[in-house]
């Protein structure tokens, strides 16, 4: 899978890029992944990628023209373009399903109040969020897209990182407790089913623990969940 990211701030991604699943998938060409510096596609000599708001009001915009011009110069092909943005479509599990099917995706990063709305236009360009907050730039947004889009990619997430029954998988469930050793830590111990090695208890339990905590944390999560 291709993803290009479009941003001021190229150096963000030096280190996300470089570690864990992502470094890995990278190195091994699982993900192609390139980061590319708008400033480069700024036409003036100062390298101006924002400009004033029209109608006025404080904050720069992001100007149009090199955005779109770092887009066009990726080259034709089936690209998904999406701008993150906290006034976008807010991205969950299925919509990240949905971007790891692409073979292409396109991430661009918006600083200052925001990017000129004619890339969303005329691009175009889909908005995502990924939460009702407001972040200073779109380089961590595009980043949580990017790792959350990589998991799903078939073999960047080994046997020790298993994808089956994570959050908000196919039962809609949030992850059942998990523990390791020692069985007593300060007192308090792992529950026993899960060291009795009987395992059609040990996911019967697992499957109360997971809808308890998802009781508790996320009721949302389990309105059209039947009573067990
Ligand atoms: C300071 S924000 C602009 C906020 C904008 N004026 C508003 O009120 O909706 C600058 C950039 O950060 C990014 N950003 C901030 N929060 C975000 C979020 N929750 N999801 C995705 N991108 C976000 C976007 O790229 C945005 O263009």
């Amino acid at each position: 899978m291709r993803i290009d990211i479009l941003t001021i701030f190229p150096g963000i991604f030096e280190s996300p890029l470089r570690e864990s699943l992502l470094g890995k998938a990278i190195a091994s060409g699982l993900l192609d992944v390139r980061v590319h510096d708008i400033r480069d596609h700024a036409t003036d000599k100062h390298r101006r990628v924002d400009d004033e708001a029209y109608g006025g009001g404080p904050g720069m915009v992001m100007k149009p023209e090199p955005i779109f011009a770092a887009v066009e110069a990726l080259g034709p092909g089936p690209k998904r373009v999406i701008l993150l943005s906290p006034a976008g479509r807010r991205l969950d599990q299925a919509l990240v399903r949905e971007l790891a099917a692409e073979p292409w995706l396109v991430l661009i990063c918006g600083r200052y109040e925001g990017v000129d709305e004619r890339v969303v236009e005329g691009l175009p360009a889909e908005e995502i969020s990924i939460g009702d907050y407001v972040l200073s730039g779109g380089e961590i947004p595009a980043l949580v897209v990017l790792e959350a889009v990589s998991r799903l990619v078939p073999g960047v997430v080994g046997r020790e990182e298993s994808l089956e029954r994570e959050s908000f998988g196919p039962e809609g469930l949030l992850d059942h407790p998990h523990y390791t050793r020692p069985a007593e830590f300060r007192g308090m111990r792992v529950p026993e089913v899960l060291l009795s090695g009987h395992h059609a208890e040990i996911e019967r339990w697992r499957r109360q623990a997971a809808l308890e905590k998802t009781r508790r944390n996320r009721p949302d999560l389990l309105r059209d969940e039947p009573e067990p």
